[in-house]
């Protein structure tokens, strides 16, 4: 077993630290969040991510993982050094490298001789060789080792992974990265560093790029007054097209699509290459996070609701699961109706508005339905298909509820005297 830093306890650091000491390794997860390291140290997390708690808290306790602020210390007998830090999107759309950048510098002395730096952070194609400039050390090797685990199912993402991909420029580091994960059963992909950075962009896109299809399909479908539903079901069927990642909703968004998209399409036109169908893909996204405002207004409008109204969101994390709402749908779609309604109340069982003042959260589903003209269904908790109809009626002034998430059962809420609209379902259907 091995001797393993994580530098960064953010949702991968500390998923991909909290994991490899489940399967037997000695971790050491660093962070310079002195408040963060404390609460870890005590079991506590963070975030809101399903059985991580769980993982982090055996691990303490077997000594197997170990928290720290101190790099130096951190560092120093660990055999691969995991970088976990972020890459948020910069204005022109790049990706932002500097936290690991300011980090490789101070690894540099630091470092035993023949241990390996990898990084899990979605970096932009060619990190490799910048890594190498700035660690200035030729006994070190460098291998890219992307992630592919979703927020709400990271634990289980991480242990049961697809595939493992290690991307080095020496084949040798590929090999001992590959070590790492002798116990799991999935294929491990080693190849070389650009191309593997290649490939987690392109997974990314490529599942937004679906995403934005089965969404602007949704709209296709209510502009030829066909059941969306029985047409996701008829294309799933085809393994080529498959059930997966075929889920309707009000735009992908969160911490991954909207910064990876954007990154490779800077990426792909600093080497001239004008990259179409993820333009395309993303524009669609933005497009369908206004189209859904705007059904909004068209609903208050014909029901007569427009002035003054109040609107309901249930939902503001970007999916289930998390309490994430970095580039949340909800409240990109929120901020489009913003200045069209008089008041928009909210509820999330886990995210918040970290005190933004424009919207007014609840604190339960109920209390946020008080006196709506319509109510929008932007997360799909199952608590929200939970909910008595007979309470959502007696709680809401009107009687509209656009479920933008598939998850309310039209034919009961009907017959309580509402009605459910979703893009793309007839509405006598
Ligand atoms: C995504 C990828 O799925 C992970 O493989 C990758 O590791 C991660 O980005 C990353 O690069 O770090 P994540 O952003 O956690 O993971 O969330 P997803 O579950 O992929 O959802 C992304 C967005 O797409 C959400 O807004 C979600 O609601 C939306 N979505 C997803 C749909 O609208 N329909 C679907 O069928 C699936």
């Amino acid at each position: 077993m091995s001797d393993i830093s994580i530098i960064g306890a953010g949702y991968v650091g500390l998923t991909t630290g909290a994991c490899l000491a489940s399967i037997g390794h000695h971790v050491t997860c660093i962070d310079n969040d002195a408040r963060k390291v404390s609460m870890l140290e005590l079991g506590e997390i963070p975030i809101f991510e399903p059985g991580l708690q769980d993982i982090v808290k055996s691990g303490l306790s077997s000594g197997r993982l170990v928290f720290t602020e101190n790099l130096k210390a951190g560092v120093k007998s660990s055999e691969f050094v995991f970088l976990c830090l972020p890459t948020p999107e910069q204005p022109d759309g790049s990706a932002d490298t500097s936290y690991v950048e300011a980090v490789v510098r101070d690894l540099g002395p630091l470092l035993k001789s023949g241990s390996v730096v990898i990084y899990k952070s979605t970096m932009p194609i060619r990190s490799h060789s910048l890594i190498r400039k700035l660690l200035n050390r030729d006994d070190i090797g460098i291998a890219s080792n992307p992630e592919f685990l979703r927020e709400g199912s990271a634990v289980s993402d991480f242990l049961t992974p697809d595939r493992v991909l290690i991307g080095s420029d020496d084949a040798h580091v590929g090999e001992r990265v590959a070590s790492i994960y002798s116990s799991f059963e999935a294929p491990i992909v080693i190849t070389d560093a650009k191309s593997a950075e290649t490939i987690k962009y392109l997974s990314n896109a490529y599942l937004a790029l679906k995403i934005s299809f089965v969404n602007e399909s949704a709209r296709f479908c209510d502009a030829v007054d066909s059941n969306l539903k029985d047409v996701l079901y008829g294309l799933s069927l085809d393994p080529r097209i498959g059930s997966q990642f075929l889920s309707p909703g009000p735009g992908w968004g969160g911490s991954c699509f909207p910064k990876d998209t954007k990154a490779l399409l800077h990426t792909a036109s600093d080497h001239g290459f004008d990259f179409n169908l993820i333009r395309h893909a993303v524009i669609s996204n933005d497009i369908h996070q206004e189209e859904i405002a705007a059904s909004v207004i068209r609903l208050l409008t014909a029901n007569q609701r427009h002035q003054g109204a109040v609107v309901t969101a249930l939902g503001l994390a970007f999916k289930a699961g998390t309490d994430d709402t970095r580039r949340s749908p909800a409240l990109t779609i929120l901020r489009h109706l913003q200045d069209h309604v008089k008041e928009i109340r909210c509820y999330d069982p886990f995210a918040d508005l970290n005190d933004d003042p424009s919207f007014t959260r609840l604190t339960t589903p109920l209390e946020a339905l008080k006196g709506a003209d319509i109510a929008v269904v932007l997360t799909e908790w199952d608590e929200f298909a939970q909910l008595n109809p007979a309470d959502i009626k007696n709680s809401m002034r009107g009687n509209v509820i656009l479920d933008t998430r598939y998850i309310l059962d039209k034919e009961m809420y009907r017959s309580h005297g509402l009605v459910v609209v979703s893009v793309g379902i007839p509405r006598n259907s």
